[in-house]
Protein backbone atom coordinates (compact mmCIF):
# COMPACT_ATOMS: atom_id res chain seq x y z
CA UNK A 1 0.00 0.00 0.00
CA UNK A 2 3.08 2.51 0.70
CA UNK A 3 4.26 2.01 -2.63
CA UNK A 4 1.07 2.64 -3.96
CA UNK A 5 0.80 5.95 -2.25
CA UNK A 6 3.81 7.12 -4.09
CA UNK A 7 5.75 8.56 -0.72
CA UNK A 8 2.46 9.98 -0.02
CA UNK A 9 1.12 9.62 3.43
CA UNK A 10 -2.52 8.88 2.21
CA UNK A 11 -4.05 8.48 -0.91
CA UNK A 12 -5.91 11.73 -0.25
CA UNK A 13 -2.90 13.85 -0.65
CA UNK A 14 -1.30 12.25 -3.90
CA UNK A 15 -4.51 12.62 -5.49
CA UNK A 16 -4.62 16.12 -4.46
CA UNK A 17 -1.11 16.43 -6.08
CA UNK A 18 -1.97 14.35 -9.45
CA UNK A 19 -4.30 16.75 -10.63
CA UNK A 20 -2.12 18.91 -12.87
CA UNK A 21 -1.76 15.18 -14.71
CA UNK A 22 -5.65 13.89 -14.18
CA UNK A 23 -6.98 17.04 -15.44
CA UNK A 24 -4.26 17.41 -18.43
CA UNK A 25 -5.61 13.37 -18.82
CA UNK A 26 -9.28 14.29 -19.33
CA UNK A 27 -8.52 17.14 -21.80
CA UNK A 28 -6.39 15.16 -24.08
CA UNK A 29 -6.93 14.29 -27.15
CA UNK A 30 -10.18 16.15 -26.88
CA UNK A 31 -8.67 20.06 -27.75
CA UNK A 32 -6.25 21.43 -30.02
CA UNK A 33 -6.08 25.08 -28.85
CA UNK A 34 -3.77 25.91 -32.04
CA UNK A 35 -6.31 25.68 -34.68
CA UNK A 36 -9.70 26.52 -32.45
CA UNK A 37 -10.51 22.60 -32.66
CA UNK A 38 -12.57 20.12 -30.26
CA UNK A 39 -13.72 16.50 -30.34
CA UNK A 40 -15.74 14.15 -28.25
CA UNK A 41 -16.86 10.64 -29.80
CA UNK A 42 -19.57 10.36 -27.60
CA UNK A 43 -20.76 14.06 -28.43
CA UNK A 44 -20.52 13.62 -31.93
CA UNK A 45 -22.85 10.86 -32.15
CA UNK A 46 -25.47 12.85 -30.53
CA UNK A 47 -24.65 16.25 -31.96
CA UNK A 48 -28.23 17.23 -33.07
CA UNK A 49 -29.36 15.91 -29.61
CA UNK A 50 -27.34 18.29 -28.32
CA UNK A 51 -27.87 21.24 -30.10
CA UNK A 52 -31.57 20.96 -30.84
CA UNK A 53 -32.04 20.05 -26.83
CA UNK A 54 -34.71 21.59 -24.99
CA UNK A 55 -33.31 21.60 -21.22
CA UNK A 56 -30.11 20.00 -20.01
CA UNK A 57 -30.76 17.91 -16.28
CA UNK A 58 -27.65 16.87 -14.62
CA UNK A 59 -28.31 14.07 -12.07
CA UNK A 60 -25.27 13.09 -9.49
CA UNK A 61 -24.88 12.68 -5.96
CA UNK A 62 -21.94 13.87 -3.64
CA UNK A 63 -19.41 15.81 -5.48
CA UNK A 64 -20.34 14.61 -8.92
CA UNK A 65 -23.21 17.17 -8.08
CA UNK A 66 -21.11 19.60 -7.53
CA UNK A 67 -19.08 19.54 -10.44
CA UNK A 68 -22.79 19.82 -12.15
CA UNK A 69 -23.21 22.96 -10.89
CA UNK A 70 -20.36 24.00 -11.90
CA UNK A 71 -21.34 22.74 -15.34
CA UNK A 72 -24.81 24.71 -15.40
CA UNK A 73 -23.44 27.72 -14.80
CA UNK A 74 -20.92 27.07 -17.93
CA UNK A 75 -23.87 25.34 -20.45
CA UNK A 76 -25.93 28.32 -19.36
CA UNK A 77 -23.79 30.61 -20.22
CA UNK A 78 -21.66 29.27 -23.45
CA UNK A 79 -24.29 27.07 -24.93
CA UNK A 80 -26.88 29.07 -24.06
CA UNK A 81 -29.54 26.13 -23.11
CA UNK A 82 -31.39 25.66 -19.86
CA UNK A 83 -29.82 23.37 -17.22
CA UNK A 84 -31.18 21.61 -14.09
CA UNK A 85 -29.05 20.14 -11.36
CA UNK A 86 -30.59 17.86 -9.61
CA UNK A 87 -29.53 15.11 -6.80
CA UNK A 88 -30.50 11.59 -8.01
CA UNK A 89 -32.00 10.69 -5.21
CA UNK A 90 -34.51 13.09 -5.14
CA UNK A 91 -35.17 13.00 -9.12
CA UNK A 92 -35.75 9.89 -8.97
CA UNK A 93 -38.78 10.01 -6.45
CA UNK A 94 -40.25 13.15 -7.58
CA UNK A 95 -41.92 12.09 -10.54
CA UNK A 96 -40.14 14.45 -13.27
CA UNK A 97 -40.97 15.81 -16.19
CA UNK A 98 -39.07 14.74 -19.31
CA UNK A 99 -39.23 13.88 -22.59
CA UNK A 100 -37.28 13.15 -26.07
CA UNK A 101 -36.24 16.79 -26.24
CA UNK A 102 -34.27 16.49 -23.07
CA UNK A 103 -30.84 15.48 -22.49
CA UNK A 104 -29.57 13.71 -19.07
CA UNK A 105 -26.25 14.07 -18.51
CA UNK A 106 -25.45 11.86 -15.22
CA UNK A 107 -22.34 12.58 -13.39
CA UNK A 108 -20.52 9.50 -11.07
CA UNK A 109 -16.91 8.83 -10.50
CA UNK A 110 -17.47 4.89 -9.62
CA UNK A 111 -20.52 4.47 -12.32
CA UNK A 112 -21.59 2.56 -9.46
CA UNK A 113 -24.27 5.30 -7.33
CA UNK A 114 -27.49 3.35 -7.23
CA UNK A 115 -29.20 6.91 -6.79
CA UNK A 116 -27.87 8.06 -10.14
CA UNK A 117 -28.18 4.50 -11.71
CA UNK A 118 -32.15 4.48 -10.43
CA UNK A 119 -32.09 7.63 -12.27
CA UNK A 120 -31.09 7.23 -15.40
CA UNK A 121 -33.51 4.02 -15.56
CA UNK A 122 -36.10 6.69 -15.05
CA UNK A 123 -35.00 9.10 -17.57
CA UNK A 124 -34.35 6.45 -19.92
CA UNK A 125 -38.51 5.15 -19.91
CA UNK A 126 -39.30 8.81 -20.15
CA UNK A 127 -37.27 9.23 -23.30
CA UNK A 128 -34.87 11.24 -22.75
CA UNK A 129 -31.40 10.84 -24.08
CA UNK A 130 -28.82 9.78 -21.50
CA UNK A 131 -24.51 11.20 -21.34
CA UNK A 132 -22.73 9.81 -19.04
CA UNK A 133 -19.69 11.06 -17.42
CA UNK A 134 -17.72 8.27 -15.68
CA UNK A 135 -14.61 7.68 -14.18
CA UNK A 136 -14.45 4.21 -14.05
CA UNK A 137 -14.18 2.02 -17.28
CA UNK A 138 -17.25 -0.63 -17.96
CA UNK A 139 -18.78 0.71 -14.81
CA UNK A 140 -22.81 0.09 -14.63
CA UNK A 141 -23.72 4.01 -15.40
CA UNK A 142 -21.24 3.59 -18.34
CA UNK A 143 -23.14 1.08 -19.70
CA UNK A 144 -26.65 2.34 -19.07
CA UNK A 145 -26.05 5.48 -20.69
CA UNK A 146 -26.65 5.89 -24.61
CA UNK A 147 -23.58 7.93 -24.91
CA UNK A 148 -20.60 9.53 -22.56
CA UNK A 149 -17.27 10.67 -22.26
CA UNK A 150 -14.85 9.45 -19.24
CA UNK A 151 -12.80 11.47 -17.15
CA UNK A 152 -9.46 10.08 -17.47
CA UNK A 153 -8.84 10.69 -13.37
CA UNK A 154 -6.76 7.60 -12.99
CA UNK A 155 -8.25 5.38 -9.73
CA UNK A 156 -9.08 7.80 -6.77
CA UNK A 157 -8.72 5.49 -3.63
CA UNK A 158 -9.60 8.22 -1.31
CA UNK A 159 -12.62 8.23 -0.42
CA UNK A 160 -13.37 12.20 -0.34
CA UNK A 161 -13.47 12.66 -3.74
CA UNK A 162 -10.64 15.36 -5.18
CA UNK A 163 -9.16 14.65 -8.53
CA UNK A 164 -12.27 13.07 -9.70
CA UNK A 165 -13.87 16.36 -9.54
CA UNK A 166 -11.67 18.57 -10.98
CA UNK A 167 -11.51 16.02 -14.06
CA UNK A 168 -15.45 15.96 -14.25
CA UNK A 169 -15.15 19.62 -14.48
CA UNK A 170 -12.67 19.83 -17.16
CA UNK A 171 -14.58 17.06 -19.06
CA UNK A 172 -17.86 18.94 -18.68
CA UNK A 173 -16.48 22.67 -19.69
CA UNK A 174 -15.38 20.59 -22.81
CA UNK A 175 -18.70 19.65 -23.75
CA UNK A 176 -20.18 23.27 -22.54
CA UNK A 177 -17.27 24.61 -25.23
CA UNK A 178 -18.27 22.22 -28.05
CA UNK A 179 -21.99 22.94 -27.87
CA UNK A 180 -21.76 26.39 -27.25
CA UNK A 181 -19.71 26.63 -30.64
CA UNK A 182 -21.93 24.22 -32.38
CA UNK A 183 -24.99 26.30 -31.66
CA UNK A 184 -23.12 29.69 -32.60
CA UNK A 185 -23.54 30.90 -28.70
CA UNK A 186 -19.99 30.71 -28.17
CA UNK A 187 -18.43 33.42 -30.50
CA UNK A 188 -14.49 31.80 -32.42
CA UNK A 189 -12.37 34.40 -30.22
CA UNK A 190 -14.04 33.78 -27.00
CA UNK A 191 -13.67 29.86 -27.90
CA UNK A 192 -10.32 30.54 -28.67
CA UNK A 193 -8.90 32.61 -25.71
CA UNK A 194 -11.04 30.09 -23.36
CA UNK A 195 -9.31 26.91 -24.82
CA UNK A 196 -5.59 28.81 -24.54
CA UNK A 197 -6.26 29.29 -21.04
CA UNK A 198 -7.88 25.91 -20.45
CA UNK A 199 -4.19 24.53 -21.53
CA UNK A 200 -2.33 26.45 -19.07
CA UNK A 201 -4.87 25.09 -16.22
CA UNK A 202 -2.28 22.33 -15.32
CA UNK A 203 0.47 24.35 -14.73
CA UNK A 204 -1.52 26.59 -13.01
CA UNK A 205 -2.71 23.92 -11.17
CA UNK A 206 0.81 23.03 -10.15
CA UNK A 207 1.58 25.98 -9.22
CA UNK A 208 -1.88 26.29 -6.42
CA UNK A 209 -0.22 23.24 -5.05
CA UNK A 210 3.01 25.05 -4.12
CA UNK A 211 0.56 26.50 -0.98
CA UNK A 212 0.72 23.72 0.81
CA UNK A 213 2.92 25.00 3.12
CA UNK A 214 1.53 27.91 3.47
CA UNK A 215 -1.96 26.25 4.25
CA UNK A 216 -0.37 23.66 6.74
CA UNK A 217 0.26 26.74 8.88
CA UNK A 218 -3.53 27.79 8.25
CA UNK A 219 -4.80 24.39 9.31
CA UNK A 220 -2.46 24.39 12.54
CA UNK A 221 -4.55 27.50 13.37
CA UNK A 222 -8.26 26.44 12.68
CA UNK A 223 -8.20 22.59 13.24
CA UNK A 224 -9.82 22.69 16.67
CA UNK A 225 -12.76 24.88 15.76
CA UNK A 226 -16.41 23.48 16.06
CA UNK A 227 -18.04 25.17 12.74
CA UNK A 228 -17.26 26.94 9.12
CA UNK A 229 -19.05 28.61 7.05
CA UNK A 230 -17.55 28.45 2.97
CA UNK A 231 -18.86 31.63 1.00
CA UNK A 232 -18.55 31.96 -3.06
CA UNK A 233 -20.63 33.74 -5.87
CA UNK A 234 -21.22 32.74 -9.50
CA UNK A 235 -18.69 30.27 -10.38
CA UNK A 236 -17.06 29.90 -7.36
CA UNK A 237 -20.32 29.01 -5.51
CA UNK A 238 -20.05 25.13 -6.08
CA UNK A 239 -16.69 25.35 -4.74
CA UNK A 240 -17.64 26.44 -1.14
CA UNK A 241 -20.21 23.85 -1.21
CA UNK A 242 -17.41 21.15 -2.28
CA UNK A 243 -15.08 23.02 0.48
CA UNK A 244 -17.54 22.88 2.97
CA UNK A 245 -18.14 19.19 1.61
CA UNK A 246 -14.48 17.81 1.99
CA UNK A 247 -14.19 19.76 5.66
CA UNK A 248 -17.10 17.82 6.83
CA UNK A 249 -16.16 14.26 5.01
CA UNK A 250 -12.59 13.59 6.70
CA UNK A 251 -12.23 16.36 9.96
CA UNK A 252 -16.13 15.53 11.22
CA UNK A 253 -15.82 19.79 11.61
CA UNK A 254 -19.47 20.91 10.85
CA UNK A 255 -19.27 23.30 7.70
CA UNK A 256 -21.72 24.40 5.88
CA UNK A 257 -21.37 26.04 1.87
CA UNK A 258 -23.59 29.23 1.12
CA UNK A 259 -23.76 31.69 -1.90
CA UNK A 260 -21.95 34.40 -0.42
CA UNK A 261 -25.10 36.76 -0.95
CA UNK A 262 -27.49 34.09 1.04
CA UNK A 263 -25.46 34.92 4.02
CA UNK A 264 -27.46 37.49 4.91
CA UNK A 265 -30.79 35.36 5.00
CA UNK A 266 -29.03 32.89 7.76
CA UNK A 267 -26.20 32.53 8.26
CA UNK A 268 -24.70 35.68 9.40
CA UNK A 269 -26.70 34.92 12.78
CA UNK A 270 -23.77 32.55 13.55
CA UNK A 271 -20.92 34.82 12.94
CA UNK A 272 -19.03 36.10 15.72
CA UNK A 273 -14.78 36.11 16.52
CA UNK A 274 -14.83 32.26 16.76
CA UNK A 275 -16.31 31.57 13.39
CA UNK A 276 -13.65 30.85 10.21
CA UNK A 277 -15.11 32.24 6.95
CA UNK A 278 -13.55 30.71 3.89
CA UNK A 279 -14.66 33.11 1.17
CA UNK A 280 -13.50 32.70 -2.38
CA UNK A 281 -12.94 36.14 -3.95
CA UNK A 282 -11.06 35.87 -6.82
CA UNK A 283 -11.34 38.19 -9.54
CA UNK A 284 -14.33 37.85 -11.31
CA UNK A 285 -17.41 39.08 -12.34
CA UNK A 286 -19.05 39.31 -8.55
CA UNK A 287 -15.59 40.43 -7.16
CA UNK A 288 -17.23 43.70 -5.99
CA UNK A 289 -19.79 41.80 -4.76
CA UNK A 290 -17.81 39.22 -2.59
CA UNK A 291 -15.96 42.85 -1.33
CA UNK A 292 -18.83 44.14 0.19
CA UNK A 293 -19.77 40.28 1.41
CA UNK A 294 -16.09 40.41 3.51
CA UNK A 295 -17.06 43.56 4.43
CA UNK A 296 -20.32 41.99 6.46
CA UNK A 297 -18.37 39.05 7.56
CA UNK A 298 -15.35 41.39 9.58
CA UNK A 299 -17.80 43.83 10.62
CA UNK A 300 -19.38 40.47 12.99
CA UNK A 301 -15.47 39.90 14.02
CA UNK A 302 -15.44 37.08 12.23
CA UNK A 303 -12.20 35.55 10.95
CA UNK A 304 -12.16 35.37 7.38
CA UNK A 305 -9.59 32.70 5.16
CA UNK A 306 -9.59 34.36 2.08
CA UNK A 307 -8.70 32.91 -1.54
CA UNK A 308 -8.06 35.20 -4.13
CA UNK A 309 -6.25 36.31 -7.72
CA UNK A 310 -2.49 36.90 -7.29
CA UNK A 311 -2.14 40.40 -6.96
CA UNK A 312 -5.55 41.38 -5.14
CA UNK A 313 -4.68 44.44 -2.68
CA UNK A 314 -7.94 45.09 -1.56
CA UNK A 315 -9.50 41.57 -0.13
CA UNK A 316 -5.93 41.17 1.34
CA UNK A 317 -6.39 44.30 3.74
CA UNK A 318 -9.36 43.23 5.30
CA UNK A 319 -8.90 39.06 5.42
CA UNK A 320 -7.06 37.91 8.29
CA UNK A 321 -5.06 35.02 6.09
CA UNK A 322 -4.96 35.16 2.57
CA UNK A 323 -4.36 32.72 -0.25
CA UNK A 324 -3.34 33.80 -3.56
CA UNK A 325 -4.36 31.43 -6.58
CA UNK A 326 -3.10 32.37 -10.24
CA UNK A 327 -5.28 34.42 -12.43
CA UNK A 328 -7.56 32.52 -15.15
CA UNK A 329 -11.16 33.04 -16.94
CA UNK A 330 -13.67 32.80 -14.32
CA UNK A 331 -15.06 29.80 -16.11
CA UNK A 332 -12.03 27.79 -15.24
CA UNK A 333 -11.56 29.57 -11.49
CA UNK A 334 -13.21 26.46 -9.91
CA UNK A 335 -10.82 24.38 -11.35
CA UNK A 336 -7.85 26.30 -9.39
CA UNK A 337 -9.97 27.66 -6.42
CA UNK A 338 -10.79 24.11 -5.09
CA UNK A 339 -6.99 23.14 -4.62
CA UNK A 340 -6.54 25.15 -2.02
CA UNK A 341 -9.73 24.21 0.19
CA UNK A 342 -8.86 20.53 -0.55
CA UNK A 343 -5.84 20.73 0.91
CA UNK A 344 -6.98 22.65 3.95
CA UNK A 345 -9.46 20.04 4.89
CA UNK A 346 -7.24 17.41 4.37
CA UNK A 347 -4.31 18.96 6.95
CA UNK A 348 -7.05 19.64 9.37
CA UNK A 349 -8.08 16.51 9.00
CA UNK A 350 -4.67 14.81 9.81
CA UNK A 351 -4.08 17.47 12.96
CA UNK A 352 -7.25 16.26 14.32
CA UNK A 353 -5.76 12.58 13.85
CA UNK A 354 -8.95 11.75 11.76
CA UNK A 355 -8.90 8.59 9.20
CA UNK A 356 -8.28 10.40 5.98
CA UNK A 357 -8.29 8.11 3.16
CA UNK A 358 -11.23 6.14 4.51
CA UNK A 359 -13.41 8.15 7.33
CA UNK A 360 -16.05 7.11 9.25
CA UNK A 361 -19.29 6.36 8.26
CA UNK A 362 -18.95 6.85 4.60
CA UNK A 363 -18.59 4.61 1.52
CA UNK A 364 -16.40 5.52 -1.66
CA UNK A 365 -19.05 4.05 -3.93
CA UNK A 366 -22.59 3.93 -2.22
CA UNK A 367 -24.24 1.07 -4.13
CA UNK A 368 -27.41 0.94 -1.91
CA UNK A 369 -29.71 3.92 -1.93
C1 LIG B 1 -19.98 8.92 -2.09
C2 LIG B 1 -18.52 9.32 -2.09
C3 LIG B 1 -18.36 10.73 -2.65
C4 LIG B 1 -18.98 10.84 -4.02
C5 LIG B 1 -20.43 10.37 -4.01
C6 LIG B 1 -20.95 10.19 -5.42
O1 LIG B 1 -20.67 9.71 -1.17
O2 LIG B 1 -18.00 9.24 -0.79
O3 LIG B 1 -16.98 11.06 -2.73
O4 LIG B 1 -18.92 12.16 -4.46
O5 LIG B 1 -20.55 9.10 -3.38
O6 LIG B 1 -20.24 9.16 -6.02
P1 LIG B 1 -20.03 8.95 -7.55
O7 LIG B 1 -19.14 7.75 -7.67
O8 LIG B 1 -21.39 8.71 -8.14
O9 LIG B 1 -19.42 10.18 -8.11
Amino acid sequence: ESIEKGGYEHFMLKEIFEQPRSILDSMRGRMIAESNHLMMSGIREFENKFVNANRIIIVACGTSWHAGLVAEYLIEDLARIPVEVEYASEFRYRNPILNEKDIVIAISQSGETADTLAAIELAKSKGATIFGICNVVGSSIARATDAGAYTHAGPEIGVASTKAFTAQVTVLTLIAMIIGSKRGTLETTKLHELMVELETIPSKVEEALQLNDQIIKIAEQYKDVANCIYLGRGYNFPVALEGALKLKEISYIHAEGYPAAEMKHGPIALIDEQMPVVVIATKDSSYEKVVSNVQEVKARKGKVIAIVTEGDTTIPAMADHVIEIPETSEHLMPLLSVIPLQLLSYHIAVMRGCNVDQPRNLAKSVTVE
